[in-house]
Order: C-alpha cells, then sequence, then structure tokens
C-alpha cells in the first residue's frame, strides 16, 4: 500500500462509482484497464472538446477562441491548482514529450556536465539525455536503486557535486507501479541548488503533486493518461524564478515580441515554452478534466486508485504462473505482471479477445530497468477510481482462463 504522506484519511472517502461509471460511456463498452496508456474522458471533457468545434464550426476559430478565452485561462488556473503553482508557471504542450523536451532543451550543457538520473527512465527522455550528451560531451549518469527498487536518495546524494547539472527522474514509470521519492529527491537537489526535472506524466491525474512538496523546478504531464482529458494535451510547469533565466530552445510569435527587426523580447512567463498555434478544443478538454479530477478531490483519486491497484495485485498473485513485477515500497495505479510460458503480447490478445482492453510495456521503452531485471516485456492493468470489482474479476478470471486452456 502506498505511503503516500498527502493522501489523509478524509481522502479514504469512497468515490461515488455509480456517478463516475455512468459519466464514463467506455465503462459498458467491455473492461478499460489502460488509463496508463489513454484514458476513457468522461463525458464533460467530450462535451468541452466537441462543443467547442461545433462552435468553430459556426464562427470561425479565431472568434471561438475569443469565446472561450475566459475558460481557456482556467485550464491554466487548474493545472496550477492541481499542482499547487502559480498560473503564470504553466505552459500547454501537445503532449508530456513536448513538454519535457521544451525544458530539457533550454538547459545549456557543457563537456563534462553530468545528467543524473533514475534506471525507470522513459525512452524518450533518455534518447534526449544521449543526443545532448553526444552535442555536448555532458554525461549520463544513472543513480542506483534500493533493494525495493526506487532511486536511492542517499546514492544521489553522494554523486552530487558542483559539476552536476540536472537531476532528471521519471516519477512512475511506464512500465510498472513504482513511484519513485520524488519529495526526498527534491529535497536533496533543493539543497544542493541543482535544477530537478520530473517527469509527471504517469503520476499526474492520479497521484497528489505539489511542486513545492516535490521541490521541483521543472514538470511535465500529459492529459490523455490518468487526467483523462483528450489526446494532444500535455503542460509544463516551470518554477517562476527559473523561467526568466530560460531560452525556450524553439521559439515564435506567442512566446516572444519582435520588438525591432534585429531583436525580440521572450515573455515573461511560462508561455514562452509555447507556440502559437493549438488545438483550442483540446486544451478546454483538458482544462475541463483537471477540474473533473480537482472536484472529486486528488487525495481521493489517489487513495481510490491506489486500492484498486493493491486489490488487483492481489488477485493476480493468487493465479497459477503469474507473477507481479511492480517494484517500489509505495506503489500506484499500474499493475505489470508476467504469466510463465506465455508471452505479454499473448496475453494481451487473449484478454483483448475476452473483452479486457490494457497495453503491452516493452523492453524499448524502458531499455535500462527491463534489461536489468531481463523481460523483455510485461503486461500492463492501470485501473483507475472508474473500475469496479467486477472489472478487476474478470481480467483475473480471463488470466486464469489462459492457463487453463493450452498447458
Ligand atoms: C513515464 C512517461 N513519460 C513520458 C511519456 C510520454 O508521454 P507523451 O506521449 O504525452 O509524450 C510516457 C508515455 O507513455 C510515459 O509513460
Amino acid at each position: 500500500m502506498s505511503d503516500a504522506g498527502s493522501v489523509t484519511e478524509s481522502d479514504r472517502a469512497r468515490i461515488d462509482l455509480a456517478a463516475v461509471r455512468a459519466d464514463t460511456p467506455g465503462c459498458l463498452q467491455g473492461v478499460f484497464l489502460d488509463s496508463a496508456g489513454s484514458s476513457l474522458p468522461p463525458r464533460p471533457v467530450v462535451d468541452a472538446v466537441v462543443d467547442h468545434l461545433r462552435l468553430e464550426a459556426e464562427i470561425g476559430g479565431y472568434r471561438a477562441a475569443e469565446e472561450n478565452a475566459e475558460a481557456l485561462e482556467r485550464t491554466y488556473q487548474d493545472l496550477a491548482a492541481m499542482l499547487n503553482g502559480a498560473a503564470d508557471e504553466i505552459a500547454l504542450l501537445d503532449s508530456s514529450t513536448r513538454a519535457w523536451t521544451q525544458a530539457f532543451y533550454a538547459l545549456d550543457f557543457r563537456p563534462g556536465d553530468r545528467i543524473l538520473t533514475s534506471r525507470v527512465e522513459y525512452a524518450s527522455n533518455y534518447l534526449a539525455y544521449l543526443q545532448v550528451a553526444q552535442r555536448t560531451g555532458a554525461v549520463i549518469e544513472v543513480v542506483p536503486d534500493t533493494e525495493t527498487g526506487e532511486l536511492s536518495v542517499t546514492a544521489l546524494e553522494a554523486m552530487l557535486d558542483e559539476r552536476v547539472r540536472l537531476v532528471a527522474v521519471t516519477h512512475v514509470p511506464m512500465n510498472g507501479g513504482l513511484v519513485n521519492p520524488a519529495e526526498e529527491i527534491g529535497r536533496v537537489t533543493s539543497a544542493a541548488g541543482v535544477l530537478f526535472l520530473l517527469d509527471a506524466c504517469q503520476s499526474a491525474g492520479q497521484v497528489v503533486l505539489d511542486v513545492d512538496r516535490l521541490g521541483v523546478d521543472m514538470l511535465a504531464g500529459n492529459g490523455r493518461k490518468w487526467l483523462r482529458g483528450p489526446r494532444g494535451t500535455g503542460f509544463l510547469f516551470v518554477r517562476r524564478s527559473l523561467c526568466e533565466r530560460l531560452h525556450p530552445p524553439m521559439i515564435d510569435l506567442h512566446s516572444a515580441r519582435w520588438v525591432e527587426p534585429g531583436r525580440y523580447e521572450l515573455r515573461a512567463d511560462a508561455r514562452r515554452f509555447e507556440m502559437w498555434e493549438s488545438s483550442v478544443a483540446c486544451r478546454l478538454g483538458l482544462g475541463r478534466a483537471v477540474r473533473y479530477a480537482l472536484d472529486l478531490g486528488m487525495g481521493t483519486i489517489e487513495a481510490a486508485v491506489t486500492a484498486r491497484a493493491e486489490e488487483l495485485r492481489h488477485k493476480l498473485a493468487g493465479v497459477d504462473g503469474v507473477t507481479v513485477r511492480d517494484l517500489g515500497r509505495r506503489r500506484c495505479g499500474i499493475v505489470s505482471f508476467t504469466v510463465d510460458g506465455y508471452p505479454a503480447e499473448e496475453v494481451a490478445e487473449h484478454l483483448a479477445q475476452d473483452g479486457v482492453t490494457l497495453t503491452v510495456g516493452r523492453a524499448s521503452s524502458t531499455l535500462l530497468d527491463m534489461s536489468h531485471r531481463k523481460l523483455p516485456s510485461i503486461v500492463r492493468a492501470s485501473p483507475h477510481y472508474f473500475n469496479d470489482e467486477a472489472d478487476l474479476q474478470r481480467l483475473v478470471e480471463s488470466v486464469a482462463g489462459l492457463r487453463r486452456t493450452r498447458r
């Protein structure tokens, strides 16, 4: 069970399952256990997107954006409220990777600069480290894990010196329920005055995130996963004191102002990391998704998701031939497992035939961790608060059925 310090007893109040399921038409189509992939948006989110598209069709995209300008601003405000930051520290991008890379590539690395990261790093982040290391002579170092699989904060502390330019860590990996100790990492980086970039793509929307408690300087997330927003949405938090010092890797007439022929000025706020064109409909949908989560309460969501996942792990562990693969002392809503004698792809295919949607995590997405554990792939189930007991049971029975049919 999670040792999440920020979930209080009152958060453990139950979510009104009937209400959230009624808001989620996809719940009726089958068993959906892929919120770590791309979740089911609730009805108000779908309405926000579709209504705006209709408005664009009636009065044109520019006027439609003007009419919904206030709602668009609320997207920034609500994201800031969710993160305990300020609206001017938020940029809206079209994915978590876009948000993360806008921040990462804004840092200037010199030969010998050290980038410290975690073993469970997401492939796209690591590819960026490799590219920057090759271009600049910076070096990538992976902080060792503890026995239970999370990043060792003691090891990190011992590695910090004046050559460390950045600590960049994935909070929750794509391939398992581990929650890295971001708060402790932030404490250590803040004390050392080292920049801390958190990939919160898999934690945003399922784990309480508070940028002050986490001690992060930059944080990236997306909308389509646990926040249940539309695809093509992401966001970046950049601490105000840092923002002014960061020059985005790409700029346009939204992020900067062309003051005179030979001079431009960057925007002062985090929107310097954005570009002018965007899907306003999707941004409004993201805003609605964040509001939906805030109305339920992030602590309540975390408690519900953690409990569902823990229950699923318990049930799966009881099936002959199944090994639950989640690492970490603190675990969240991602449940990873393997089935003896069956490649993960085959398990997922069998489950799909039984009406259960989930995904496979392949080694190439989290290469360091998967090679370390000698896992070619894992089956990944990610129950959200809208999943009920019967959903979990269907998954478990289907996996057990697989074992019975081919022995
Ligand atoms: C940990 C992690 N970081 C980043 C990403 C990338 O997110 P996006 O597709 O929004 O760029 C993912 C996607 O699965 C992820 O799991």
